[in-house]
């Protein structure tokens, strides 16, 4: 379900490296999801998942704020829009509405192959040789 494909490369290896992460902790939690393992994905997957995430997407705002990126507001917005939905899920988890929290797992998806492909390739032209680390 959340597999990486070199399509996904922004071509900056500190950042495909977090990238693959977050879909080794989705494709996780899609299994524990699928096979009813509510306790597990509750106590350290969406755990696990909202820590990584948000430890990411911190890190592409400090290089946004380094090194002037034109575009950041939208991006954080977009950042702020996942860390929203990925707090429904876990809500919707935790009340028993399954289903609910399996479309949003769903929604994620749909979210990260959107923002890898188009959204954070619009930052590699002005950031990829800036970025060291
Ligand atoms: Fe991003």
């Amino acid at each position: 379900m959340f597999k990486w494909d070199d399509k996904y490369s922004v071509g900056i290896q500190t950042i495909d490296e977090q990238h693959k992460e977050i879909f080794r902790i989705l494709d996780k939690l899609y299994s524990l999801l699928k096979a009813g393992k509510l306790e597990c994905l509750l106590k350290e997957i969406i755990p696990e998942l909202e820590n990584y995430t948000i430890f990411h997407f911190q890190r592409e705002e400090f290089y946004f704020h380094k090194f002037s990126y034109i575009d950041s507001d939208k991006h954080i917005a977009e950042h702020q829009n996942f860390i929203i939905k990925m707090k429904e899920m876990k809500s919707d988890i935790e009340m028993g509405r399954i289903s609910l929290g399996f479309d949003l797992m769903l929604y994620l998806k749909t979210w990260i192959d959107h923002h890898i492909l188009v959204i954070d390739k619009k930052y590699v032209e002005s950031l990829k040789d800036k970025i060291k680390e």
